[in-house]
């Protein structure tokens, strides 16, 4: 069996046509809806994720700012212009590109912005309204994934469902809205001991751990859905995910791209969070 393609792109052009389509009616009622896109630093992997945002903006009828720093930002400094985002009317929701320099503790800038607008759902008041299952922003990319279980009729209630990798990030939220959904959900990290044995039993896979071949096929279950959090380049420096796409695709029934499989999601619903800030700030 060769598995069907999760396409992202795709999926996120629909989704976008949507955020658009209300983009356009906020704007209309003097609501445009703005995102404040801050990154510090001269990270180049961070740079193109955040000229995508920006871009994926302009795009679709949002405003936006992107304030760049220099690494040399004191974290006094980066906090302050976070308060004043936090009191601009302009601006709906704050996205401050992770990671920060060493010096800048990025729990402590996470906690300053504004829940209402922590677009990224990052701020331990929205992390644990996704706990306890009362969630004001879900985080970008699993979100992301969700809506393409959720788009090719992927059943979750009573599912086995792995994750490999347990950041703030992706892997905690991830897991947390697949036990949502009604999922049998385990959770593989650095220190799993036999990661094979999990995935094995798996009806979903999600790989978000930031390595290579890090699931083969003889790690998936024929019939699984296999999903690519992963971002790595291979040693011709070309663009792969955490998964061995050439063989997993013969094992499993569905499967994401690296590129233009959950990389365009995560930007689609950083712009859904945004709508839905700005609709939500329109009411008050
Ligand atoms: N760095 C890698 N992924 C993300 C993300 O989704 N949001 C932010 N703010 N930083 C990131």
């Amino acid at each position: 069996m060769t598995a069907q393609l999760i396409d992202g792109t795709a999926l996120s052009k629909t989704l976008r046509a949507d955020v658009a389509t209300r983009a356009a009616a906020l704007t209309a009622r003097g609501h445009k809806p703005g995102l404040a896109v801050v990154l510090v630093g001269d990270n180049p992997a961070s740079e193109v994720y955040v000229r995508n945002k920006v871009k994926a903006c302009q795009d679709n009828g949002l405003h936006s700012v992107f304030d760049r720093f220099p690494a040399t930002l004191s974290e006094a400094e980066l906090l302050a212009h976070i308060d004043a985002l936090n009191h601009d009317p302009k601006i709906h929701g704050i996205l401050v590109q992770l990671p920060l320099p060493a010096h800048i503790d990025s729990h402590k800038v996470i906690e300053a912005i504004a829940p209402e607008k922590d677009v990224d759902g990052f701020h331990v008041a929205n992390a644990g309204a996704l706990l306890t299952g009362k969630p004001l922003f879900r985080p970008c990319t699993p979100y992301g994934v969700m809506k393409m279980f959720e788009a090719h009729g992927i059943a979750l209630k009573g599912a086995n469902a792995v994750v490999i990798g347990r950041s703030n990030i992706v892997g905690k939220p991830m897991a947390l809205l697949l036990l949502e959904a009604g999922a049998t959900v385990t959770i593989c990290h650095s220190k799993t001991r036999d990661l094979a044995a999990h995935t094995r039993q798996a009806d979903v896979v999600v790989a978000a751990v930031g390595r290579r071949n890090v699931l083969t096929a003889d790690m998936v279950k024929p019939g699984a859905t296999v999903i690519d959090v992963g971002m790595n380049r291979d040693e011709a420096g070309k663009l792969c995910g955490d998964v061995d796409f050439a063989g997993v695709r013969e094992v499993a029934a569905y499967i994401t791209p690296v590129p233009g499989g959950v990389g365009p999601m995560t930007i689609t619903m950083l712009l859904v969070n945004t709508i839905e800030a700005a609709e939500r700030a329109g009411r008050d």
